[in-house]
């Protein structure tokens, strides 16, 4: 069973998505601790609620000594919107994957988080938008893509519509995404990700 560290900043939808994932094992994994660089980040409440370890943290040497304790095998980054330090990065390759919430490489990289993604997404004026899920490099939102899924942009979409949309299918990429990860399936060759 695989040990897991959850980073959020925020309300922590997709952490209760693998909360929940866990909790009916469709996830051979443990949650052992929740970290928020934000105080009042709501995905704290949630670990909490569910027994887990929650840790508002700031400093990136002491999350790292955080998630290290835990002898932590994937580290997901769900909603965590700070960029990492290459220290970080290098400390857990390949152990590190992030959620997205659009067509890496569209809308992504310093300065598209939340609902910036989607406004860029709507103002552009793209017919697809969707979600990635890809391991963490050095650089914001260029590692290995592991799994992509779309939804429609429609004309009349506002950011926050967009954004519920693009919600539900985060949910469900990431936690199988998850799942595949703990059944040691998945397989990266370059920038290639193999999964059986
Ligand atoms: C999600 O849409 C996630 O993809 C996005 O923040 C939201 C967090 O929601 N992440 C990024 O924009 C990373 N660049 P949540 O706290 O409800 O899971």
């Amino acid at each position: 069973m695989k040990n897991i560290a959850v980073l959020v900043s925020g309300g922590g939808t997709n952490l209760q998505s693998i909360i929940d994932a866990v909790e009916s094992g469709y996830i051979d994994g443990k949650i052992n601790v929740v970290i928020s660089n934000r105080e009042d980040a709501y995905g704290l409440y949630r670990a909490k609620k569910h027994n887990i370890k929650a840790v508002f943290e700031n400093d990136e040497n002491k999350i790292i000594e955080e998630i290290k304790n835990h002898n932590t095998d994937l580290v997901i980054l769900a909603g965590f919107l700070k960029i990492l330090s290459s220290k970080f990065t290098r400390t857990f390759e390949n152990k590190i994957i992030n959620i997205h919430p659009s067509l890496i490489p569209a809308f992504c990289g310093k300065g598209y988080y939340g609902l910036k993604v989607h406004e860029g997404a709507i103002d552009y004026g793209v017919k697809v938008s969707g979600a990635t899920v890809h391991f963490v490099d050095e650089n914001a939102d260029t590692g290995p893509i592991i799994a992509q899924e779309t939804v429609p942009v429609l004309p009349t979409d506002t950011a926050e519509e967009l954004q519920k949309r693009v919600l539900v299918i985060e949910h469900k990429l990431l936690k199988e995404v998850v799942k595949k990860y703990c059944e040691d399936k998945i397989r990266v060759e370059k920038r290639r990700v193999f999964i059986d």
